[in-house]
């Protein structure tokens, strides 16, 4: 089975073509992916009027290059994915009503993915890891623990009650003067600072469920920063170490209670599956090995590159639903907000 996925719902202009073999087991063909980064960059942040118009211009060219790159013929494919949401609505349409036109041209299934389930499936064609897993996925708009029991399946066992865990990354990188994307930035600080010099809050630690809160982190480091005006060098390597420090701290916490929810719920899972940008973290990846650890199971993360926003995660996602005759019709809405319990009301089974 061939699948065309395409992906637009943040800053990330991305095609790729993915085979799914009889066996369940996946294989990449391409993966072509243009980062808007340098478009943003001015500003701090995703701009997404600018995000949109950007899609528009390299779309077809990235979906052409993913399909050479593949060397396959738009008449060999066996469907065409994109993600429909969540995320920036201008982006989405971009990329759905370029799938949408393709699908139709080609007379091939439409498989409109949600873009959380793409990264909750990634695990399946990196490590073929079957399910139930727990999820923990954190991103720069999505820091939640899931439950990922089958194709369609997810059950939310926590979410963040505010900022995301990359977001409050990128937020402190903004505060302190470091470029854009900030995660890679903080921590490249972080190494040659001191995480015990502030005492930031820990927030939620210890409570009895396994929400997250980075709002009150991020202010308490502001607070931290203002006091010390100006910052030298050493005060800008401690302030990003101390709010590592924090982060780590509270996903260890966090994630312990979510995977005792997910056992006193749905048993023992078969991995711990990390997914989205903050993954590539190198102290948040050491604390997943020992919470895996700790609960007798095996940590999985796909490379940095299939972490991140991708097109071949959402041909993927498509090519599983695809081979459970999970189709949509052309005239599927893309959606700005999406939740993934929410997955099951907008697919047909045909
Ligand atoms: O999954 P992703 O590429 O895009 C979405 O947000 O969907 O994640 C990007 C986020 C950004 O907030 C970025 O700062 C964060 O992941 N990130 C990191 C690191 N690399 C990327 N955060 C912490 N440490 C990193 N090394
Ligand atoms: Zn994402």
């Amino acid at each position: 089975m061939l699948v065309l996925g395409i992906e637009t719902t943040c800053d990330e202009t991305a095609a790729a073509v993915v085979e799914r073999r009889d066996d369940g087991r996946g294989k990449i063909l391409s993966n072509i992916i243009r980062s808007q980064t340098n478009e943003h960059a001015a500003f701090g942040g995703v701009v997404p009027e600018i995000a949109a118009r950007a899609h528009v211009e390299v779309l077809d060219r990235i979906v052409a290059r993913a399909m050479q790159e593949a060397d396959v013929a738009f008449e060999a494919l066996d469907g065409v994915a994109a993600a429909a949401g969540p995320g920036l609505i201008g982006g989405v349409i971009v990329g759905l009503t370029t799938a949408k036109a393709i699908a139709m041209v080609n007379a091939k299934p439409l498989i409109a993915v949600n873009h959380l389930e793409a990264h909750a499936l990634t695990a399946r064609l990196t490590d073929a890891t079957p399910f139930p897993y727990c999820l923990f996925l954190a991103s720069g708009g999505h820091t939640q623990i899931l439950a990922v029991r089958g194709v369609g399946d997810y059950v939310l066992l926590g979410n963040t009650m505010d900022d995301a865990i990359g977001e409050a990354f990128d937020k402190t990188a903004k505060l302190l003067g470091l470029g854009y994307p900030g995660g890679p930035q903080v921590e490249k600080e972080a190494v040659n600072g001191n995480p015990e010099r502030f005492a930031l809050p820990r927030p939620l630690a210890g409570r009895n469920d396994a929400a997250f809160s980075l709002s009150g982190l991020k202010t308490a480091l502001r607070l931290e920063a203002q006091r010390l005006v100006p910052l030298s060098d050493q005060d800008v390597a401690d302030l990003c170490a101390s709010f590592q420090q924090a982060v780590v701290d509270v996903t260890l916490d966090r994630l312990r209670m979510g995977l005792r929810l997910f056992r006193e719920r749905f048993g023992n899972p078969n991995a711990l599956v990390a997914a989205g940008g903050v993954a590539a973290n190198q102290a948040i990846r050491k604390v997943l090995h020992r919470i895996a650890f700790e609960c007798g199971t095996v940590l999985v993360v796909p490379p940095a590159a299939l972490c991140t926003d991708n097109g071949a995660m959402i041909a993927w996602a498509g090519a599983e639903r695809l081979a459970l005759g999970l189709v949509d019709t052309i005239d599927v809405a893309p959606r700005a907000r999406w939740p993934l319990e929410d997955i099951g009301g907008l697919h047909a089974v045909t």
